[in-house]
This record gives C-alpha cells, sequence and structure tokens, in this order.
C-alpha cells in the first residue's frame, strides 16, 4: 500500500470506510469498552472504529496508526464526526514500527490478511507491548476453519491476497491463538460475528 497513489488509496480507503459502517456497532458491543480507554487503532484506516468506540464512550481517547497519505482522509471523517479533541492520527509502518505504550485496547482490524504468519507473530508482540497490564488485543479478520476450507469466503480471500500481496493469506482460529499466546496474551478466545469477519481477543496479563 505504501507504494499506492492518491487515486488508488482514497477509493480504497472509501470503499473500507463503507464495509466498516456495517460492522462498528457489531463489534464495538462485542468488545465492550472499559472507564477510561485508550484505543490504539493499528492501521486504522478512515479512522471508522475510533470514531464509533469514542462515540460509545466519552472517556476514550484513540490513535489511528496508519501510512502518512491516508491519515489526511482519516483526519477528514473525526473532523466530520466532531472527535478532533479525542481521537488523534498518527504516522507509522505497522510491520516493523513500536506502536507506543500505555493503551488499554490494541484493534488489529482486517490488517492479519495482508502480512504473513513471521509478520503476523511479531505484530502480535509489539501488540502486547504497546498494551498496559490487563489490556486487550482485540483481531477482526476472516477466521478459517481448521481445515482451511470454510467459510468459503474467507477460503476465497486467501486467494485474493495470493495474488494480491506479498505473503499475505487468511489464517485459522488455532494459528491466531497459536500466536497470541506466543506473544504472551491470555484468556483468548474467538468470538463469531454475523458476517464474514470474526474477532480473536486476548488479554495482557
Ligand atoms: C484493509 S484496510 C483496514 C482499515 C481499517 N482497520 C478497517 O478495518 O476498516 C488496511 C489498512 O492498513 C493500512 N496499512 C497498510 N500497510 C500499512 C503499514 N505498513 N503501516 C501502517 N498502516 C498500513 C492501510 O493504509 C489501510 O488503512
Amino acid at each position: 500500500m505504501a507504494e499506492r497513489d492518491n487515486d488508488w488509496t482514497k477509493p480504497f480507503i472509501a470503499a473500507m470506510h463503507r464495509n466498516a459502517a456495517e460492522r462498528t456497532p457489531l463489534v464495538v458491543q462485542a468488545v465492550g469498552t472499559g472507564p477510561a480507554e485508550r484505543l490504539l487503532d493499528v492501521g486504522g484506516g478512515s479512522a471508522a472504529y475510533s470514531i464509533a468506540f469514542a462515540k460509545a464512550n466519552e472517556k476514550l481517547h484513540a490513535t489511528v496508526l496508519d501510512l502518512p497519505p491516508v491519515l489526511p482522509l482519516a483526519q477528514g471523517h473525526i473532523n466530520a464526526a466532531g472527535l478532533a479533541g479525542r481521537v488523534e492520527t498518527r504516522a507509522g509502518d505497522l510491520r516493523r514500527d513500536p506502536l507506543g505504550k500505555g493503551f488499554t485496547l490494541v484493534l488489529v482490524s482486517a490488517i492479519c490478511h495482508m502480512l504473513s504468519p513471521e509478520e503476523n507473530q511479531d505484530l502480535l508482540r509489539r501488540c502486547f507491548e504497546a498494551l498496559a497490564p490487563q489490556g486487550r488485543v482485540v483481531i477482526q479478520d476472516f477466521i478459517l476453519e481448521p481445515d482451511k476450507t470454510a467459510p468459503r469466503h474467507a477460503a476465497l480471500f486467501a486467494v485474493n491476497m495470493l495474488v494480491g500481496t506479498e505473503a499475505g493469506s487468511t489464517y485459522s482460529h488455532e494459528e491466531y491463538s497459536a500466536w497470541m499466546r506466543g506473544a504472551g496474551f491470555e484468556e483468548v478466545r474467538h468470538l463469531r460475528l454475523p458476517g464474514p469477519s470474526g474477532l480473536m481477543m486476548g488479554r495482557r496479563p
């Protein structure tokens, strides 16, 4: 994505925003929010999820981490929602940069499928480091059954990633669980949601 120009990035982020509009109520309800939440939205795109969490909890502050060309698009949505005081944007490379410290919630939505297993393990270790004790990581993605042939859309999306990315794919609940436990997370669980994607959640002890 870092090599794409604005003619590609703008419609892509607009499409993700449209898609997120349907998913945010489900995700916010399933995840819930604590009293003084600090949310890190890794590869947060249009900021749709940060905005939805901030609307659900007036004490929540969010940071949307994404590539520089995407941040003005996110900022436009944040401003339109009147949330510039509580939702900020930060330029960063989720493939290698430290993610910060002291967050209570780290959201990784529609990111893991573009990364290899090794990159996902590395990202999850950095998510763990970014969380305060008792903080939670939430992954939203297509999650495969153990034999990796179902659900059908998740299996087909792996073909899309095979063609369109260097090492992306879709992964099973078992793979996510192993990576999350390997990074140090406890209370790892798979939450099925209506629609094409599900959640993997874990807690830093
Ligand atoms: C499929 S979109 C998901 C957006 C949002 N999380 C959502 O669920 O609607 C992937 C996002 O990851 C961002 N991204 C891709 N590579 C990145 C990188 N190396 N560092 C930071 N962000 C990246 C893209 O710009 C895009 O906003």
